[in-house]
């Protein structure tokens, strides 16, 4: 059985005494979910907070049930580039998770598939589990090209990849049109997204994979719409931006899973 896992992206915000402020009261709101302590909890939990702001979040989660992880890393394991950060590093610095092809990092840095290839077979090797993102654009979806895209971005990395296990690689699929506008995806939409991702997934590594690999949903997910999308078969968590910035909002999300359970 696929486990939930929510993952929280800070993005460019909260240096380490707010995160360290934000990391406590998740830390603190999630004691109260005698599931998650359990054995077996059929949830994990995860914030990606900035590089500088990783060290004041560990001191918070360690011994607790909240995982660390990265927004990015470098596609080079060191060397001389200037302000990168490889993922060997963010091992170092408890990190068990990082995230790969954000649409903001496709958009704005121009990160491609070769990088996208590179950075998650670095964080394979670092031993940190790899949150690949990907998603169709506004006028693609209106252009009925959505599958196109999602078919093409996993495509260009996945087969690539020196090892994809369901262990070392979950997939998040974001909507780029949902991202930060409140738009959510309609579950109908959702649910279509995340069963396509599986059947690609499947054509081009077996389905045994397919039916293992975790794919989250990302795009203005909230306490209100969480439960409704990760009741959803295809649907295994979700990547989430702004409501993790709340603590109770952010908790919250982890609480219509853990319902779900
Ligand atoms: P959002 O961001 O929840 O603010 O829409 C999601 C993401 O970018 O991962």
């Amino acid at each position: 059985m696929r486990r939930y896992l929510v993952a929280g992206n800070w993005k460019l915000n909260l240096g380490p005494a707010a995160g360290l402020v934000l990391a406590s009261g998740v830390r603190d709101r999630l004691a109260s979910l005698d599931s998650l302590a359990s054995a077996e909890p059929g949830c994990d939990v995860l914030v990606c907070p900035p590089y500088v702001t990783i060290p004041a979040v560990r001191e918070v989660a360690d011994g607790h049930p909240l995982l660390l992880g990265a927004q990015t890393c470098a596609d080079h394991e060191s060397g001389a580039f200037t302000g990168e950060i490889s993922a060997a590093m963010l091992a170092e610095v408890g990190c068990s998770h990082v995230i790969v092809g954000h649409s903001e990092r496709r958009q704005y840095q121009r990160e491609s598939d070769d990088q996208f290839v590179r950075k998650i077979d670095l964080a394979h090797a670092a031993g940190l589990t790899a949150i690949f993102c990907y998603g169709e654009l506004l006028d693609e979806r209106q252009a009925g090209r959505a599958e196109t895209v999602v078919r093409d971005q996993i495509t260009g990395v996945l087969p690539r990849l020196a090892s994809v296990t369901a262990e070392n690689t979950l997939l998040a699929y974001e909507p780029v049109w949902a991202i930060g506008t409140g738009e959510t995806a309609t579950p109908e939409i959702a649910q279509a997204m995340h069963a396509h991702s599986r059947t690609v997934v499947g054509e081009l590594l077996g389905g045994e994979l397919a039916a293992d690999i975790r794919i989250l949903y990302g795009g203005s997910c909230k306490p209100t719409n969480a439960r409704e999308l990760f009741a959803l078969p295809d649907v295994d968590g979700g990547l989430i931006g702004g409501a993790s910035l709340d603590a109770e909002s952010f908790v919250g999300i982890v609480e219509a899973a853990v319902a779900l359970v």
